[in-house]
């Protein structure tokens, strides 16, 4: 999940981009940009690196005050899928996002979706079921039962989180509109609007992502019960960066399937297009199951950085799980495939 993969055709080569993504980044660290510096061990070559990258590297330290507002949230006290490991702080939490719709770096998203505006919201769940459904904003809140989910979550590049979501299960919203016989898999999609996402308007701000962003589950996936839609987290409803006004979460798949502020579900009988994949296959498979036994082309899966425990370079390493720690739960889903054929 790097520039270096679409930018530098051809060239894999391991940048400073590279590690800053993988060595991520408690707050302070950042705040010190001399430090930084000299911990990444830049120095002269700090002078090389493109603008807009050493600029997603030292904004950390920035204070930008949150703008947009988020709502307290009634929902059920986490009872399904309970886990024991300690949450990330909220605030690195919602400093610390991919959303490349707002920019490339861990921080834009926090700077540059404040102004991200979702009333009027509309999504729509349609194809292959018998009661295709519209939801606007009030429905995302009223019309499910809400609950708490605490997941892990384990992105691609090697750093992960553990998150308090608020939401309903898919299943739920699947099971409403009614799912056709005939119907394998399920896509969605996330909002395209340039004047708001200005990384869909510039292509090197967007990460070459062809938006608008999308992906897809099998229909098995879809309906497992731990498949989430999250419209917020630590008992608010979702900041624009995390995925306002409802992302999916599919916690045993690596964060880059658990699509953000999403308009569109649509239910298909074949497998839809997803966007990492449509841009390097090679390294980001449709499937995207966690897996410490099946390394990116690019760096090792085996273990990962807990975000919020340490300083840059003592952040917790800690070992992968297979799908991350939710094999009971899904592993019978891909019991006849090959898991390194099928990434
Ligand atoms: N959804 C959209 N629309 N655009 C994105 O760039 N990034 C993905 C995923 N959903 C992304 C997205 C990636 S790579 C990850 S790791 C998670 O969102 C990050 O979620 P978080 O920022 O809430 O931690």
């Amino acid at each position: 999940m790097t520039h270096n993969t679409r930018f530098t055709k051809g060239i894999k080569r391991q940048s400073a981009w590279d590690l800053a993504d993988n060595q991520v980044t408690p707050e302070a660290v950042f705040k010190d940009r001399r430090n930084i510096v000299k911990a990444l061990g830049l120095g002269a070559l700090g002078a090389s690196i493109p603008g807009y990258v050493q600029a997603g590297l030292f904004d950390f330290g920035n204070k930008s005050p949150s703008t947009f507002t988020t709502s307290p949230l009634k929902f059920a006290q986490p009872t399904a899928f309970a886990i024991p490991d300690p949450l990330t702080p909220e605030s690195k939490v919602t400093r610390h996002n991919n959303f490349y719709e707002f920019g490339t770096s861990k921080q834009d998203p926090f700077d540059n979706a404040q102004g991200f505006n979702v009333n009027p919201w509309s999504l729509q769940i349609d194809g292959l079921v018998d009661k295709p459904i519209t939801l606007d904003l009030d429905d995302l809140t009223k019309r499910f039962a809400l609950e708490e989910r605490r997941y892990r979550l384990r992105c691609v590049e090697a750093w992960s989180m553990v998150v308090p979501w608020v939401g309903f299960s898919l299943a739920s919203l699947l099971k409403e509109a009614g799912v056709k016989s005939s119907a394998t898999h399920v896509a969605f999609e996330t909002l395209f609007d340039p004047d708001q996402m200005p990384g869909q308007k510039n292509r090197l701000m967007g990460g070459g992502i062809h938006y608008p962003y999308v992906e897809g589950l099998t229909l098995e996936e879809a309906m497992n019960p731990l498949a989430f839609l999250a419209i917020g987290l630590y008992g608010k409803t979702l900041p624009p960066q995390n995925g306002a006004p409802i992302r999916l979460v599919v916690p045993w798949k690596y964060g880059f399937k658990s699509i953000k502020s999403i308009v569109k579900i649509r239910v298909m009988d074949k497998q839809p297009p997803t966007s990492w994949n449509q841009l390097a296959s090679h390294e980001y498979g449709f499937y995207a199951n966690v897996n410490p036994e099946v390394d990116h082309p690019r760096w090792s899966q085996a273990s990962e950085r807990s975000i919020g425990e340490g300083g840059l370079f003592s952040a917790k390493r800690i070992p992968t799980q297979m799908f991350n720690g939710y094999g009971e739960q899904v592993a019978g889903l891909y019991k006849n495939l090959d898991l390194r054929k099928y990434y």
